[in-house]
């Protein structure tokens, strides 16, 4: 019989959209789509060339709109409707496709696509629309200051202390589709297994930090996380 877990946290990164048609970041045509890291995805990068940046996400914002979630992300709502405990979803992918996949409880560590931010007065507005150096912000209605809601290297990922507080709370951590070379995710299997918790990676290969896994399932996870969630119910 399998070990009864109470409280769950999925960790999910850019493989587990592989399927749903979304190119990951270490793939030979990355998403960053031939963009140096440097030039899209750092603060310094925005503070230099706001409207190049602005740009570049506004592409991937048309680009992500319709992409539809696949049976990974769909077996994660099957096990939140069904399973007696808790199950969070902390996600560093941007494309909100666990949202379309009606899923409760995601935390969006590095941002989402369909947000942006400001600068000024610290508030987020959701948008699939467009975004400039000239876009006003609906609240402190001051003009340069909105971001996209993405976190840039150079920036503190968000709701880290809600984080925390799950790994060191469940009993099981689970990682899907992350090569585990971005920090803090990256150490999140260290903090659960210090605290007790099993770890289970499922991936198309090993991920660099996988010396903490208590257990491996190599393979697609469109189709090994939905054999592996029937585990749990
Ligand atoms: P990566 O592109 O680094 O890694 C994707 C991982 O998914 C790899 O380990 C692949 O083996 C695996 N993979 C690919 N297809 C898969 C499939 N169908 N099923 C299961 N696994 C599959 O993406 P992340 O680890 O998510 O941050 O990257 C982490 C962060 O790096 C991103 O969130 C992004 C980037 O910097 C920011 O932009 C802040």
């Amino acid at each position: 019989m399998n070990k009864k877990y109470h409280r769950i946290v999925f960790l999910t990164g850019a493989g587990i959209s592989q399927e749903s048609g979304i190119p990951t970041f270490r793939s030979e045509t990355g998403l960053w789509n031939n963009h140096r890291v440097e030039d899209v995805a750092t603060i310094e990068a925005f503070y230099k060339n706001p409207d190049f940046v602005h740009d570049f996400y506004n592409q991937m914002r048309k680009d992500l709109i319709n992409k539809t979630p696949n049976p990974a992300h769909l077996a994660l709502t099957e096990l939140q409707k069904n399973f007696d405990g808790e199950v969070y979803i902390v996600t560093q992918n941007i494309d909100t496709l666990h949202e379309k996949a009606n899923s409760q409880n995601i935390l969006h560590m590095h941002g989402q696509i369909n947000e942006l931010v400001c600068l000024n007065c610290g508030k987020t507005h959701t948008t699939w629309g467009d975004s400039s150096s000239e876009t006003t912000c609906p609240f402190c209605e001051r003009e340069g200051f909105i971001k996209p809601n993405i976190v840039f290297f150079g920036e503190m990922p968000l709701y880290m202390d809600k984080i925390e507080t799950l790994l060191k709370t469940c009993d099981l951590f689970v990682s899907i589709g992350t090569s585990g070379v971005v920090y803090p995710a990256a150490g999140f299997v260290q903090t659960a297994k210090y605290y007790g918790a099993t770890t289970i990676e499922i991936n198309l290969d090993m991920a660099s930090n996988n010396f903490f896994f208590d257990k491996h399932i190599y393979g697609k996870a469109g189709l090994e996380l939905p054999k592996f969630i029937k585990t749990l119910l």
